[in-house]
């Protein structure tokens, strides 16, 4: 039989905690004959709800959970994890500064760096679900120097997977017979959703995506706004922010991550900058990747034309910006 793998969920007390952790417990992260111990964590004030997701836990009676460790100590809850999915932060409320979230979820993110970077396995994969996400990440890596920075990502497969979404309704397709959209950037609405790569299986073969849809002012407009404002479309509708579709993404995440993306397939995931396709360096910025033998990889060579290009370096602007605000924070 397998050894379990521990799976750290931060903010597990929340929405989007309360999506995931069955999930995971049921194998759809890594594997439906892979055992898990789940690592929760929240603070304080969730410490109650908290302890009645683990109850929830325990009435489900998932065969392949095989521990649950419920907990407000950042160090007990990174003790020993091998996968860290970080979901807690603090959120932007009403006539917040974003100057000031930045700063409560830098603090945030630095102490729980320090932890993940004592106490959690080695080798231990991190993604950062928490907004702002690629900058949190970014945080994380800075102040755990000694996790490689190739373990440190951000969640931006629920806007890829939202981008499939998008153009599986507009062709009435199956969305697993459409594949390699790219996010390119920021979890943020300067995202560039990109389609001049994504092709659709048909009977009669592979077809670009742009060819079967054959509309370009969609592809170069509403396709565009409604992948980067579904955000905000999901909270006008739910009056909560999308829970389901951000841990189920973040299961694809890691399941890709650990267990590879299938030939000839690539996902987005926001990943430390080598300054590929000219980002610049330094940024965890989304990419298209491939996984193989638990390591992604960025794709290159992909052909970027003139109005790509602007996309990619206006979000790079931004996150730039926001690399900026998060260190004026710290000092
Ligand atoms: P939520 O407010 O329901 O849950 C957040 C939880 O984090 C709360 O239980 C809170 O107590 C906890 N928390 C706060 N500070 C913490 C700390 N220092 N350590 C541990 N836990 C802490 O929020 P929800 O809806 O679950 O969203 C969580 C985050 O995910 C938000 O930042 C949201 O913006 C982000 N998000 C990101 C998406 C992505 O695609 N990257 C998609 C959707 C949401």
């Amino acid at each position: 039989a397998k050894e379990p793998v521990r799976v750290l969920v931060t903010g597990a007390a929340g929405q989007i905690g309360y999506a995931l952790v069955p999930m995971i417990a049921r194998g759809v992260m890594l594997g439906h004959d892979q055992p898990v111990i789940l690592h929760m964590l929240d603070i304080p004030p969730a410490a109650e709800a908290l302890n009645g997701v683990k109850m929830e836990l325990v009435d489900a009676a998932f065969p392949l959970l095989k521990g649950v460790v419920a907990t407000t100590d950042v160090v007990e809850a990174c003790t020993g994890v091998n996968v860290a999915v970080m979901v807690g932060g603090f959120p932007r409320k009403e006539g917040m500064e974003r100057k000031d979230v930045m700063s409560k979820n830098v603090s945030i993110y630095k102490s729980q760096a320090s932890a993940l970077e004592k106490h959690a396995a080695a080798n231990c994969k991190v993604v950062v679900v928490a907004n702002p996400a690629n900058t949190n990440a970014l945080i994380l890596k800075e102040f755990a120097p000694s996790i490689p920075e190739k373990n440190i990502t951000c969640l931006t497969r629920l806007d890829h997977n939202r981008a499939l979404g998008q153009i599986s309704e507009r062709l009435n397709v199956q969305v697993s017979d459409v594949k390699n959209v790219i996010i390119w950037g920021n979890h943020s609405s300067t995202q560039y959703p990109d389609v001049n790569h994504a092709t659709i299986k048909t009977p009669a073969g592979e077809k670009p995506a742009r060819e079967l849809v054959a509309d370009d002012a969609w592809f170069n407009g509403e396709f565009i706004t409604t992948v980067q404002q579904r955000g905000a479309a999901i909270i006008k509708a739910r009056k909560l922010s999308s829970a389901l579709s951000a841990a189920s993404s973040a299961c694809d995440h890691i399941r890709d991550w650990v267990l590879g993306t299938p030939e000839g397939t690539w996902v987005s995931m926001g990943v430390y900058s080598d300054g590929s396709y000219n980002v610049p360096a330094g940024l965890i910025y989304s990419f298209p990747v491939t996984c193989q033998n638990g390591e992604w990889k960025i794709v290159q060579g992909l052909s970027i034309d003139e109005f790509s290009r602007k996309k990619l370096d206006a979000t790079a602007e931004e996150l730039s910006e926001e690399k900026a605000l998060a260190y004026s924070c710290l000092s």
